[in-house]
């Protein structure tokens, strides 16, 4: 009897844990990718890459993470998507947004959230993201122009199946940024219009699942979120699911498929504000030109 009240008991605590405090507990990780041959143009990139950040309105602990975060001064900040969860959280977001240093610019893409909302129905939205419906399913828009313009405003700049070259002081980086994949709006052909072959080239997707494509395309460094890293993680299993429709390597951080590489940030936040063993992370990658061997 007692081992089936310890076995409750320390159900309710992780379930409490999980909802009431891993959800709030900001980590920050620094990953590392090397490139030979200067392929990368510049010695040293530092990019800040957010995901996932699910705003709605009256979330104060995403705004003390925000405070954190705009502490960092990264040379670009790149957002991938599900920047909002409801039109509610437009104004929160855009201001938290509009904090963040980036000597090189703030770019986003979006997600399949930021076009389409849950229902608002706690219970409701745990059944529907268990059975991974995508809400595009049951027609609930965001207003995701309203959400596009304000990001503008404040000068973070939206890619939407585009592209831009980064104002870097020698050679070519350039972003390119898809709509979302999850709703089936990306267009990565129409993304890398204009874009010079011999280019180094990042592309910002809000999920994982078109890497065989990118890695077709000559692109050289793909970030990634939706997964939320799987959100929930068995001890000495890990994630459970990683939620794209194509397998990838895992739910988050470093992979490469031939010269390309991917890193999935299990983001910050999500429809359902629930966590274990997949605290939110605000990611460092460092793109660094490796120094040539002395030998
Ligand atoms: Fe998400």
């Amino acid at each position: 009897m007692l081992w089936l009240a310890m076995t409750v008991l320390s159900l309710i605590a992780a379930c409490c844990y999980a909802f009431f405090v891993e959800p709030r507990r900001l980590t920050f990780r620094t990953v590392t990718i090397e490139f030979d041959d200067y392929r990368l143009p510049v010695e040293k990139l530092v990019i800040l890459h957010l995901t996932d950040l699910h705003f709605q309105r009256n979330e104060s602990y995403k705004v003390s993470m925000f405070q954190r975060i705009a502490a960092l001064t990264p040379d670009v900040a790149v957002i991938t998507g599900d920047l909002i969860e409801r039109d509610d959280g437009i104004q929160l977001c855009v201001e938290q947004i509009s904090r963040l240093q980036a000597q090189l610019g703030i770019y986003c893409v979006l997600g399949n959230h930021d076009h389409f909302r849950s229902g608002g129905n706690f219970f409701e939205d745990i059944i529907y993201a268990a059975m991974n419906v995508i809400y595009v399913d049951r027609k609930l828009r965001n207003d995701v122009s309203a959400l596009v313009r304000q990001l503008e405003d404040v000068g973070a700049r939206v890619l939407r199946n585009g592209n831009t070259r980064l104002p870097v002081a020698a050679g070519d980086v350039w972003l390119i940024g898809v709509d979302d994949p999850v709703c089936q709006n990306d267009d990565l052909r129409k993304g890398m219009v204009g874009v010079p072959d011999g280019a180094f080239k990042i592309l910002l997707s809000h999920s994982p699942e078109l890497m065989d494509d990118a890695a077709a395309a000559g692109i050289d460094v793909v970030l990634a979120g939706h997964t939320h890293g799987g959100q929930i993680r068995v001890p000495f299993f890990g994630a459970l699911r990683t939620r794209t429709r194509k397998p990838v390597d895992a739910a988050s951080g470093l992979s490469r498929r031939g010269a390309t590489w991917l890193h999935i940030s299990p983001g910050l936040g999500g429809s359902v504000p629930l966590r274990f063993l997949c605290p939110p992370q605000a990611t460092i990658v460092e793109l660094k030109r490796r120094k040539p061997s002395e030998d």
